[in-house]
């Protein structure tokens, strides 16, 4: 490949704030070649599962992208997960998403926020809700304050299923767009208060916001406080399967990939405004996902072993998409199998990355969580 001193290509030789990002001018021998702009993103919760994913599809899929990307750090947040990131893009921010003197200094020269950070867990949320309080709704709260006052060209709110409760069982209802909020657990009353929020600063602010709200995502790199990586990692290690109340509660599963795409093509296509549900038609059984794990990894039954119930445990949980599907020209690549396969296989060759996250903290978590009952 020639250099840019060969082809007569100045490097960039001129860069400039826009309304739509910081512009660049390419010019050849005095004369203006090109002319794009590069946009700034701030991504909040970039360390974590999902966050760290959407990090990756922007620095792949927008070669002239910048990604802020702001990240507490905690229990959940793991600067592993950028490991082998093309760092040319990237500048990672170790801040709090509720402090608005370090979100004021992660805007600048941003013209989107797209919003991830969050405490995730519902156990967690259980047992004590008020860093969820915190971060899920304060965090919010100043996220979009601190936008508005900056003049941000789009927010993204990235939301749950969760926040629109439990559909009764063997039942062909399905939540929309439409669904009224009936949230259940202390994680998925935080994520309503932020969506209210996020609602009420379009409404009253005429802030461009959209906010997507997906069913469970799996995939490589979460955390094993949830079912999909706690299983696998269990298992991996002979350890048992610990399957609250029947195992017959339904959740709505999607590989984290699809679900990046989703919110990308809600940031691009969205309705100032609009709620999108992002799905993809994959309802399981908790004790139907066990055994597939337990199959891929040519695993016993007996590691599974019925435990006491979640308090208030959400039954079911299904999506209608359709709106992402006809609006955002969005749809799910993945198959489960094709899913399920790749995000075991992830673990397999990670067993690094779980050693780390499997620490004493987490020990500590999980021996309160599940007592003798859950242990290995
Ligand atoms: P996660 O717990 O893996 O990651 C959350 C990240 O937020 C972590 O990196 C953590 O350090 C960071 N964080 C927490 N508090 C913060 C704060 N005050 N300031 C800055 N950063 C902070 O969560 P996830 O599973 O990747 O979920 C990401 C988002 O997607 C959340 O908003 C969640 O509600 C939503 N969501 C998750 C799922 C799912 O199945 N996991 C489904 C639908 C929606
Ligand atoms: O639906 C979207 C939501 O999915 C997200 O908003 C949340 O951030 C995410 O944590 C997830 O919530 P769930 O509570 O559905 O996920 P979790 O992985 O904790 O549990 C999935 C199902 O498995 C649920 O029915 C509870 C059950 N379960 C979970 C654990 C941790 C068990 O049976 N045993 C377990 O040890």
């Amino acid at each position: 490949m020639q250099s840019a001193q060969e082809t007569g290509v100045e490097k960039c030789s001129a860069a400039f704030i826009t309304e739509r990002g910081l512009c660049q001018q390419i010019y050849c021998h005095g004369e203006l070649l090109s002319t794009f702009t590069m946009r700034k993103f701030l991504v909040t919760g970039g360390a974590g599962f999902i966050g760290s994913a959407f990090v990756r599809l922007l620095l792949a899929e927008f070669p002239n992208v910048c990604v802020a990307n702001l990240d507490l750090l905690t229990y959940a947040g793991n600067l592993d997960n950028l490991a082998g990131l093309d760092q040319k893009g990237h500048e990672f921010i170790h801040g709090d998403i509720a402090d608005a003197a370090v979100v004021k200094d992660a805007l600048d020269g941003c013209d989107t926020v797209i919003n991830f950070a969050a405490e995730s867990h519902v156990d967690r949320s259980i047992a004590n809700s008020s860093e969820f309080l915190r971060t899920n709704i304060v965090g919010t709260q100043v996220l979009l304050d601190v936008a508005r006052k900056m003049g941000i060209k789009r927010f993204v709110q990235v939301s749950t299923d969760e926040v629109m409760g439990s559909l009764p069982e063997d039942s062909s209802e399905y939540f929309t767009e439409e669904s009224a909020f009936a949230p259940n657990s202390p994680y998925a009353a935080s994520k309503a208060a932020a969506e209210h929020l996020v609602r009420a600063a379009h409404h009253t602010f005429g802030l461009d916001t959209v906010i997507t709200r997906c069913g469970n995502n799996y995939g490589p790199r979460q955390f094993p406080e949830k079912f999909l990586p706690l299983m696998i990692c269990n298992a991996l290690n002979d350890e048992c399967i610990p399957i609250y109340g029947d195992g017959r509660n339904v959740r709505d599963w999607i590989y984290v990939d699809d679900h990046c795409r989703g919110v990308l093509a809600a940031l691009e296509k969205g309705r100032a405004g609009g709620v999108y549900n992002l799905g993809a038609r994959n309802e399981r059984r908790n004790i139907e996902l066990a055994e597939s794990v337990l199959a891929v990894l040519d695993k016993p039954r007996s590691l599974l072993k019925f435990v006491a119930d979640r308090p208030g445990h959400d039954r079911r949980y299904a999506i209608d998409p359709s709106l992402a599907e006809s609006e955002l020209g969005w749809q799910p690549r993945e198959t489960w199998e094709s899913g399920l396969a790749k995000t075991i296989e992830w673990y397999q060759t990670n067993s690094r990355w779980i050693e780390r996250v499997r620490n004493n903290e987490y020990r500590e978590y999980y021996r309160k969580q599940y007592g003798t009952q859950g242990g290995s």
